[in-house]
């Protein structure tokens, strides 16, 4: 049977950690993300199918010795990361058993929650079908799962913690702030490594979890040192050192002796072919869902496709995107332009799915003005919303304007306007049918992002 090695008096047999839902606790450098990562090597040791939630860009160097697809848009991504492709990740992942580290790192509060939202979503309904053991761990846990307030992203992970036993799902889930993760959560974790804590609110939550006396639990758990925890599996509970991380900890403590850059393996040829597909589904000319009349995917309620192997071509398009016929012929306008709009159309996608679907709608509908009341129910979104967070970067960009009429604050489409100002160096170039070309090409490509389903939208 394989066994888990996790320090010099700890190993821990792989079975007792399908579907579980293990919790790493302690305060700021007490060692929760090198115990983290030491699970998660034995787990890609043992072929253990995984992903990893790294909001800090510091769980890479798995890939010094194992082969791990680092997804994001961190410095050492194998691949970018986009709402579109978001869902495929996870379906890759899981169906084919592929180890992902999912950075969000340079992600800003809005996208990064939107992306984390997708894809545990994702893996919570497939996982319901496949029923297989999966590992998922999530760094900074109490940002997603905060004690007392309701959210749909601490739904998914509530459900994967408590209830994913049943879909083979288990949970790793860090956090320094014992006191602000969902109780509920942590009094089901049937493991538990607890680091060092001092504050008096998150020594409390220790003394509901462990079965000693609280003065007793006091007294040990202030004097772990780094990397010692308490270790408690079922209701026994013993002082342990976890091993040091074999492979480069990207969030180790920084001192003046060198450090060397870790050699990282390359994911190999069959899981780039894989992602190609992701990246690049195969779209038949003839049976698309736009084709046939029905409505493109939406990512996360809609049910995923049916299984299939690795290297069987996608036959319906990425999530959110809509069939054309120049995607398969393409618009006769100059490379550099296309480049630049694929550019435009990359950085478009990695915004929050709300701001996504709001420009879409505008510069599907230019030159119509809306107000935020209207587009708001355009797009299905509380208008509050809209208020707090307007689309700042369509409007830096130049592609939507915004205008105080008497009917309120408007926005609007403003393709033609960004076309002539950002492509103005291809103008004589493009001509008057090229530069028409592409504003339709453009408009379209940006449409597509967030397609709006016409006989569900609300009727101003
Ligand atoms: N078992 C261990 N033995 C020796 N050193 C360790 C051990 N665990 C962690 N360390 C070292 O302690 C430092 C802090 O560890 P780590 O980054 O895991 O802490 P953390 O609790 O995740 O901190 P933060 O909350 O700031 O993310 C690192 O430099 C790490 O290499
Ligand atoms: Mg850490």
């Amino acid at each position: 049977m394989s066994v888990l090695n996790l320090g010099p008096e700890l190993a821990v047999p792989l079975d007792d950690v399908v579907g579980q839902c293990v919790a790493i606790l302690g305060i700021r450098g007490s060692g929760k993300s090198n115990t983290a990562g030491v699970i998660f090597e034995e787990l890609l040791a043992a072929h253990y199918p995984m992903s990893l939630v790294d909001i800090d860009g510091e769980y890479f160097g798995l890939k010094e010795k194992y082969e791990v697809l680092v997804v994001g848009g961190g410095e050492h991504a194998d691949v970018e990361l986009s709402m579109a492709t978001v869902g495929e990740v996870a379906d890759l992942s899981l169906r084919e058993g592929v180890p992902v580290i999912l950075d969000v790192s340079d992600m800003l509060g809005g996208e990064r929650e939107a992306v984390v939202f997708d894809y545990l979503t994702r893996l919570w309904t497939l996982a319901g079908r496949l029923r297989s053991p999966y590992m998922i761990g999530i760094e900074e846990c109490h940002e997603f799962i905060p004690q007392g307030v309701r959210t749909r992203m601490k739904d998914v992970i509530a459900r994967i913690a408590l209830r994913g036993r049943k879909r083979g799902l288990g949970a790793v889930i860090i956090s320094q702030r014992s006191a602000k993760v969902e109780k509920d959560v942590l009094t089901q974790a049937g493991m538990l490594f607890l680091h060092r804590v001092v504050h008096e609110a998150d020594m409390r939550v220790y003394s509901e979890l462990l079965p000693w006396r609280k003065t007793e639990a006091k007294e040990i758990v202030t004097q772990l040192g780094v990397g010692e925890c308490i270790f408690m599996s079922g209701s026994t509970a013993r002082r342990i050192r976890m091993r040091v991380r074999d492979t480069f900890h990207g969030g180790y403590t920084p001192s003046f002796c060198p450090v060397e850059s870790p050699k990282l393996r390359q994911v190999r040829g069959r899981l780039l072919e894989a992602l190609s597909q992701v990246q690049n589904p195969v779209l038949p000319p003839a049976e698309t869902a736009s084709v046939r009349g029905e409505s493109p995917r939406s990512s996360a309620s809609d049910p995923a496709p049916e299984v299939r192997s690795w290297n069987e071509p996608i036959a319906v398009p990425p999530t959110g995107m809509a069939f054309h016929a120049d995607d398969l012929i393409g618009p006769d306008l100059p490379e550099p332009v296309l480049v630049r709009v694929d550019r435009l159309v990359r950085r478009l996608r990695r915004l929050p799915s709300v701001q996504r679907k709001v420009v879409g709608f505008l510069v599907g509908q230019e030159p119509n003005a809306y107000t935020t009341c209207e587009l708001a129910a355009w797009v299905d979104c509380p208008e509050i919303l809209l208020r707090v967070e307007p689309p700042v970067d369509a409007l830096d960009l130049g592609l939507v304007a915004c205008e105080r009429l008497a009917r309120g604050i408007t926005y609007r489409g403003m393709v033609r306007q960004y076309v002539e100002e950002a492509f103005a160096g291809f103008s004589s170039g493009l001509g008057a049918d090229g530069t028409r070309q592409l504003v339709a090409h453009l408009r379209r490509r940006i449409a597509d992002l967030a397609p709006i389903e016409r006989d569900l939208a609300y009727t101003p």
